[in-house]
């Protein structure tokens, strides 16, 4: 029985949440209704009682088809096979469905439905996919124009490797409207603990998608979510984790929590085009006898800043060491050295790569103010987090952390906070993976990033933070960054 049960992947939905999903997929001038995986009909049911839609329905197991056509006192056309197999001559104007879950691996027919797919849907979709993501892709084949579709699935696909192709596919189709996730107090199945999402899409062209999550029935049932965030089609990523794209991003369970815009923005760093060509050290500068007004100190790469706090005497450091420190504007060229400088990157070609040939003068920099704190793109284990007290530009290597109305003493609490494990973390889930452990954000990714809201603390508290921050300024002693850690999760319980 409770093999029957696993094989078929017989989980019946709430009553409450099945009638929001047919509301949510009716419309007007709705003719046609299709539930693909029908069990006992509870969408049905709903369907027949607020529309007078034609009903179809699907089931594999010939047993539960014979129990619904006893059960059902409604006109549904009952179609007793597999699904993944009916070919339908028509289209359909409403689709609702909570589909099997069954990992893929263990499907008799899967070869058969892969090569199926590849050939009719073109979409290849990996051995380690899971069922319910092939009803979905054929359920968007099926729709009318118009037509509205909602499933109710495990939110697993949105962060799993073989979601990947499922998440393309959807971008790709433009059909995807708003995913709801529900938080684990709701009850989604009568007997199934598990972490479900509900995926509205119509088959319409949409430039937008809501990521939104409803904390209980109440406030799904009355589309009034606390956590709305929209993304442009554009902006979404099928390999990132789409969990993140949610604004409340698993933080849930922490009070006190904001977004860094609260605060102020990212912004990438300066880019030039060509840093074979702008970037430049001391001993080049020398030999090639360019103007100090020509040559503005610069942060070229991230490897060369190993303290966490960038002061004047390590910048002298750096470039007594030769290192690369100084970035080459050409609109501030006054001596023949600058000039014939400029021509020697003419002759090589640099004025024609693809920025420099958009600017005018090709040599222009681009006008950032230096950001007070430094946030690198790339990252392994830990996000490099670095204080400019040196008030230093920097090239694209860093983002900037630009505050609004922040002084010097609340930029260095802003910087103590994130350089603890607790803010690392709220950070993390907004990143981008790009395989090998290598992790990267966009501007963007950082600025929706959740963070403690650092208003909230105590003016004893960052009488010890300032206590600290000289310490790490200093050197950084151990035990700075557990004390640190300690000191502001104290504020998100
Ligand atoms: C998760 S249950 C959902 C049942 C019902 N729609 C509900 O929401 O309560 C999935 C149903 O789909 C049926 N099913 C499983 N694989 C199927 C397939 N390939 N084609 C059609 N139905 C299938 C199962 O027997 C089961 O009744």
């Amino acid at each position: 029985m409770v093999d029957h049960k696993k094989k078929y992947s017989q989980f019946f939905t709430d009553p409450a949440l099945a009638e929001y999903m047919v509301k949510e997929v009716l419309h007007e001038g709705a003719k046609t209704f299709l539930d693909p995986a029908v069990g006992m009909g509870i969408f049905t049911k709903y369907a027949a009682a607020l529309t007078d839609a034609e009903i179809t329905a699907c089931e594999i197991d010939p047993g539960m088809a014979e129990r619904f056509r006893e059960d059902n006192r409604y006109p549904v056309r009952v179609i007793t096979g597999d699904y993944l197999e009916q070919d339908f001559p028509e289209k359909f104007d409403c689709i609702v469905c909570n589909p099997p879950y069954s990992k893929f691996q263990v499907i008799e027919k899967r070869d058969r439905y892969r090569e199926n797919f590849r050939e009719r849907y073109s979409v290849n979709i990996g051995g380690y996919s899971n069922l319910c993501v092939y009803f979905l892709v054929k359920s968007l084949s099926e729709l009318n124009r118009r037509g509205r579709c909602c499933y109710i699935m495990p939110y697993e696909f949105l962060n799993t490797g073989y979601g990947r192709e499922i998440k393309e596919y959807l971008l790709r189709s433009k059909m995807l409207v708003r995913i709801i996730k529900l938080n684990c107090n709701i009850k989604v199945f009568d007997d199934a603990v598990t972490t479900s999402c509900i995926l509205l899409l119509e088959n319409e062209n949409h430039d937008e998608v809501e990521f939104v999550t409803a904390d209980s029935v109440e406030e799904l049932t009355g589309n009034s979510f606390s956590n709305v965030m929209k993304y442009r089609y554009s902006e979404l990523e099928p390999k990132r984790k789409w969990l993140s794209y949610f604004g409340d991003a698993g933080s849930s369970h922490y009070d006190n929590i904001v977004k860094v815009s609260a605060f102020g923005k990212v912004s990438r760093g300066i880019a030039t085009g060509a840093n074979e060509f702008f970037a430049l050290s001391l001993p080049e500068i020398q030999t090639r006898g360019l103007s100090e007004d020509a040559c503005m100190p610069c942060i070229i790469k991230t490897p060369d800043i190993k303290q966490c706090v960038i002061t004047d005497p390590l910048i002298r450091e750096l470039v007594e060491s030769n290192r690369k420190m100084f970035l080459f504007d050409g609109t501030k060229a006054r001596t023949e050295g600058d000039f014939a400088y400029i021509r020697y990157g003419e002759e090589q070609g640099y004025h024609m790569r693809y920025l420099t040939r958009n600017r005018k003068p090709w040599y222009t920099i681009e006008n950032k103010a230096a950001a007070p704190i430094l946030i690198s793109v790339f990252n392994r284990d830990k996000i490099k987090v670095v204080r400019n007290e040196a008030g230093i530009k920097n090239l694209t290597a860093f983002h900037g952390l630009y505050l609004k109305d922040a002084d010097e003493d609340f930029t260095n609490i802003f910087f103590c906070y994130l350089i603890t494990p607790l803010a690392q973390e709220l950070l993390h889930r907004s990143r981008r993976e790009c395989g090998e452990g290598l992790d990267m954000f966009e501007p963007g990714d950082l600025t929706r990033a959740d963070m403690l809201d650092l208003r909230l603390i105590s003016e004893a508290d960052r009488e010890e933070i300032r206590t600290i921050y000289r310490s790490i300024r200093a050197g950084k002693k151990p035990g700075d960054i557990e004390k640190l850690d300690g000191l502001f999760r104290r504020y998100i319980k």
